[in-house]
């Protein structure tokens, strides 16, 4: 029997968004996750009609600071997310989250969820109890992609724009307008809630599908959060007078990859780049990222440390060295 998919799923983890302030006039001096998701919601008139008139379900995944986000909320988040993409009359899901670290949890979910239904990230730069708070626009943004015809994948809608999760930075600590796409430019825009496109909709398969978020249209097995030894990925900077020592101390603390925020064309200070190459050869799985919030990395033939070709800057590309590793693990 074919099932109507009606249902938004609202999963809530903290953010200015859900943050308050003494002052409604104070945009900085706030604390961040303090709202829960289904207080957010309620305090928005037009949301329900803005999904579509379906029911609008919620789940507090977490309440936290973003810059606090930490492994074992991206695995009880994707978990969730995974088995609301796996019921029939799931149409989408919105995620709240903080600006800081949104474009990480995007840029994870992409790797990890089979999203042939839409993953909506937002957030808001400014508080709750804010004179002008940004949060309820962007919820309901949110809702005209996560209910858009056609819509797939796991995006980010934040001040009228969409970005897609490869794509998305935050660009700005204060601008309601925080976030940027690049090169690529946004995925589209929402206006007096339609959606316009500028690009397809980002690909829905995970690139991952060897771990357990990633089985299409099955929920994940039950999987303890505890249960994921996640591999520990950190990252080093390549800077002026840049020394190799915290690359050696992490070697020799057992780090299982590292990420090099490279110069330019990924290229790393001498002294740093031997220690690196000495971890290589400790067994330590290395990727090299530009510092450079533009274009692409182009690989010299003979480079002796791999470097990231995609463009997607050192926090994403320690999420998918981190997940790289976690997958050699469950191919063994
Ligand atoms: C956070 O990332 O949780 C705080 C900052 C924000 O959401 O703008």
């Amino acid at each position: 029997m074919q099932v109507a998919a009606q249902k938004i799923v609202v999963l809530g983890t903290g953010g200015t968004i859900a943050g308050t302030a003494g002052d409604a006039s104070d945009n900085i001096g706030y604390t961040a996750g303090q709202v829960g998701v289904q207080q957010l919601l309620e305090a928005i008139p037009g949301l329900a009609k803005a999904a579509g008139g379906g029911e609008l379900v919620t789940e507090q995944i977490a309440q936290v600071d973003s810059k606090d986000m930490d492994h074992a909320i991206w695995q009880r988040l994707s978990e969730r997310c995974a088995v609301h993409l796996a019921d029939p009359e799931v149409r989408g899901i919105v995620i709240t989250h903080g600006t800081d670290t949104l474009e990480e949890t995007a840029w994870f979910l992409r790797l990890v969820l089979d999203a042939r239904k839409p993953v909506v990230l937002t957030c808001a730069m400014r508080p709750a109890t804010a004179l002008s708070p940004d949060g309820p626009q962007n919820l309901l943004d949110a809702m005209a992609v996560a209910t858009a015809e056609g819509a797939h994948g796991v995006v980010a809608v934040a001040a009228g724009t969409v970005h897609g999760a490869e794509q998305v930075r935050k660009v700005h600590p204060y601008r309601v307008d925080a976030f940027d796409s690049g090169e690529s430019g946004p995925l589209g825009w929402v206006e007096e809630g339609q959606v316009r496109l500028a690009r397809d909709w980002p690909a829905a398969e995970p690139l991952y599908p060897q771990l357990p978020w990633s089985r299409a249209g099955e929920a994940p097995p039950a999987n303890p959060a505890s249960a994921v030894d996640w591999p520990r990925v950190d990252i080093v900077l390549s800077h002026a007078a840049a020394s190799g020592r915290v690359v050696d101390l992490l070697a020799a603390d057992g780090v299982d990859g590292l990420v090099v925020a490279a110069t330019g064309n990924g290229t790393v200070h001498a002294a740093l780049e031997a220690a690196l190459l000495r971890a290589q050869m400790a067994g330590v799985a290395v990727r090299v990222a530009s510092r450079c919030p533009l274009g692409r990395v182009l690989p010299r033939p003979g480079d002796a440390l791999q470097a990231e070709t995609q463009g997607l800057g050192a926090v994403k590309t320690r999420v998918s060295l981190m997940l790289h590793l976690l997958a050699a693990r469950h191919r063994r």
